[in-house]
């Protein structure tokens, strides 16, 4: 789809683009250019290179709300989807749940997706409960219905999850949680970099996601709330730049949204080069990205099909995602084979470690598809994997 990833020289196949993706040159050179050119700490200088950081910072933070078409003031900077996560857990939801409240989540997400929500469970005694995943392993929203009740406050769940990647329905999702006063947290870790976000549309209260999942650098990501809501959310972190004013404990005034939750100097290479990354993929385009990545899979999993020892988990779902097992070989085994020949694909539980009554294993090849990856790459994978003898011989 095009070459401007220098990791491309390297020779190395990648397919393990749901853990990190390659950096483009158009990101590598603006990182470089704040570290070569105008470094200087955001928010609190008068000089020249400083008013250029902050014009930087904030200009990236108007390029992240355009992308996802959100106000500005509703785009936070994060240090990922982890940190978004429990910020909002801790900061809203704290605050906001009371003993017996419900939050429904479901045995396909992510840790990080998982473990906030257990933690406030333990602490304010709320009920953490789990909506099936279907015959092709996916979340619809017949499923949430079952175990929504009047006491559910909240949804927390990602709009495409790391291993099976069924894109969710979450519009259809929040409109009925909406009619029942429940608010939905999206986790965007695997969705805002492949296909077009938009929370407008979605209407959804929250929506995390990464930079370095989306071609941008790693150590930054976003929070991005509805307005009113982050005005009742508590910033985790108090410290400089975020307040007005501190004379006592009694008498502390905190700036506006979204500075309130930025406390100390901020990831500035990480935000500016996050905003270059977004300008790379609005470059290509997300619908063509998207394209891309579910034709690509189509192919992978055609192919794969007509190896008879291997099994996939998740043939169906829409994203660029394919999870899969050979016959009897332990799936680290069988990365660390194709590793041999430069393929990097991610093996084990992928932290789905609730997954693994559904899928009938805890551990699984993952392959998951990028815009720089080529039928040349599928193909590659796939002749490595025809002959299960081979595989075996080679592995130790
Ligand atoms: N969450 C990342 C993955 O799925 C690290 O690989």
């Amino acid at each position: 789809m095009n070459n401007n990833f220098p990791m491309l020289n390297t020779g190395y196949i990648y397919l393990d683009n749901g853990a990190t993706t390659w950096k483009p040159e158009p990101v590598i050179k603006k990182i470089n250019e704040y570290y070569n050119d105008f470094t200087a700490n955001a928010h609190r200088g008068d000089y020249d290179i400083s008013l250029r950081v902050d014009n930087e910072y904030e200009g990236a933070r108007k390029i992240v709300a355009d992308f996802i078409n959100s106000d500005y003031k509703e785009v936070i900077f994060t240090s990922g989807t982890t940190d978004a996560l429990n910020l909002v857990a801790e900061g809203y939801f704290r605050k906001h749940l009371q003993k017996d409240d419900e939050i429904i989540i479901n045995y396909a997400e992510h840790a990080s997706n998982v473990m906030p929500w257990f933690r406030l469970a333990n602490d304010l005694g709320v009920k953490v409960k789990f909506a099936a995943l279907n015959d092709s392993n996916a979340l619809t929203l017949d499923s949430i219905k079952e175990v929504v009740s009047d006491k559910t406050k909240v949804i927390s769940l990602a709009m495409i999850t790391n291993v099976i990647g069924d894109l969710r329905d979450v519009k259809e999702i929040v409109k009925f949680a909406h009619e029942r006063g429940i608010k939905v947290v999206v986790d965007g870790a695997q969705s805002v970099p492949h296909i077009k976000t938009d929370v407008k549309d979605l209407d959804c209260d929250f929506l995390a996601f990464s930079g370095h999942k989306m071609c941008g650098p790693t150590g930054i990501g976003v929070l991005y709330g509805k307005y009113e809501l982050l005005e009742e959310m508590e910033p985790r972190n108090l410290g400089g730049g975020m307040n007005a004013s501190f004379d006592s404990p009694e008498e502390i005034e905190l700036k506006s949204i979204p500075t309130r939750f930025e406390a100390g100097t901020p990831n500035i290479e990480g935000a500016i080069g996050l905003g270059a990354a977004i300008k790379y993929l609005e470059s290509i385009g997300m619908d063509n990205i998207q394209k891309h990545e579910v034709g690509l899979k189509k192919y992978l999993v055609d192919e794969l099909s007509k190896i008879e020892h291997i099994k996939m988990y998740n043939k169906d779902t829409i994203s660029g995602t394919v999870v899969f097992n050979v016959d009897g070989i332990f799936s680290q085994d069988v990365a660390i084979y194709l590793s041999k020949y430069k393929i990097c694909v991610r093996a084990g539980n992928h932290c789905a470690k609730l997954l693994k009554n559904k899928l009938g294993t805890d551990n699984t090849v993952r392959v998951s598809i990028y815009i720089y990856n080529t039928k040349e790459d599928v193909d590659k994978l796939v002749s490595l994997l025809q002959d299960k003898n081979k595989i075996l011989n080679e592995m130790l």
